[in-house]
């Protein structure tokens, strides 16, 4: 099996458009009346969902105008926030034809169907044209991909001139034998976590200027603290449990002693393509 097929198949589930309807159930809603809102909790598979997007389109000031590209968008939780968020044009790419399948019927149900468009492909062959998009966004999905030197070229080639492009993937910050399973991976052979700096390189070898590195340690400990305060209330119909099923809690678990070793955390990048290219 190839790398590609194994890391989609990591995140398959099998029955998850079922999963989610049956959660709008006891969440009295239904594909009619869900909003955009309520799908946050399963829709951003990333540390701190909604308040880490925002905090990221916060830093890279895209408007109405801008099509914007999600690599890696998962189901497409974060590609529909953007578009309500700024009335404009977003496009997803996602390595799992499951998630592909799930975001595009998400999609439909609230109505964005005309603003964000999700495709199934590779962030390593992207299937777009050069100079299409105003600006990008990538949520934890660098973990998943050894190769990001092409990676970080195939952005650079699909950006336009000026496009900022921001990153919030989690990093390694000192070395350890890591806890498993983590959300992105069962054990260390579908896992390709890079340093900031090793981030930083190969985004100035594709020609990107950074302009601004963040360290999102203490951020990721409040909010795993917060999310288990909830959970022994019961975790609420919808959330990352849809997705990870009885796996989440030794995910998270591990992810959190990860991060509490120092071993990794999650890291937003801001970069942009230059002007004069
Ligand atoms: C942890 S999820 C994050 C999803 C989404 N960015 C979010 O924050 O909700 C990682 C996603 O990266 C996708 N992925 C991994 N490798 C990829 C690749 N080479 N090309 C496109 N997507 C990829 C997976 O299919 C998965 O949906």
């Amino acid at each position: 099996m190839s790398i590609e097929n194994k890391i989609s198949a990591h995140y398959t589930h099998g029955d998850l458009l079922a999963a989610i309807e049956s959660a709008l159930f006891e969440m009295s809603k239904t594909v009619d009346t869900v909003t955009e809102k309520d799908l946050g909790p399963v829709g951003e598979f990333h540390i701190g969902g909604r308040i880490a997007t925002d905090n990221l389109l916060d830093q890279l000031a895209f408007t109405e105008q801008d099509h914007i590209l999600d690599i890696g968008c998962g189901i497409g939780g974060t590609a529909r926030h953007i578009a309500s968020r700024l009335n404009n044009k977003v496009t997803g790419i996602d390595l799992t034809d499951e998630y592909i399948l799930v975001g595009k019927a998400l999609t439909d149900w609230v109505g964005l169907g005309n603003h964000v468009q999700l495709h199934h492909g590779s962030a390593l062959d992207l299937p777009f044209e050069d100079y299409m998009f105003d600006g990008a966004v990538m949520l934890h999905v660098g973990m998943n991909i050894e190769d990001k030197a092409t990676l970080f070229k195939e952005a650079y080639r699909v950006l336009k001139p000026g496009a900022n492009f921001g990153i919030y993937d989690v990093m390694q910050i000192s070395h350890g034998e890591l806890f498993y399973p983590i959300p992105w991976a069962e054990n260390s052979s579908n896992s390709y976590l890079a340093s900031p700096q090793q981030y930083l390189t190969l985004l100035k070898q594709a020609n990107f200027i950074t302009c601004q590195e963040t360290m999102r340690r203490y951020f990721a400990l409040d909010f795993f603290n917060t999310m288990q305060e909830r959970t022994q209330e019961g975790p609420p119909p919808l959330g990352l449990h849809t997705l990870m099923q009885d796996t989440v809690e030794i995910k998270i678990q591990n992810m959190i002693k990860n991060i509490k070793a120092g071993f990794i955390s999650p890291f937003e990048i801001i970069s942009h393509k230059p002007l004069n290219t």
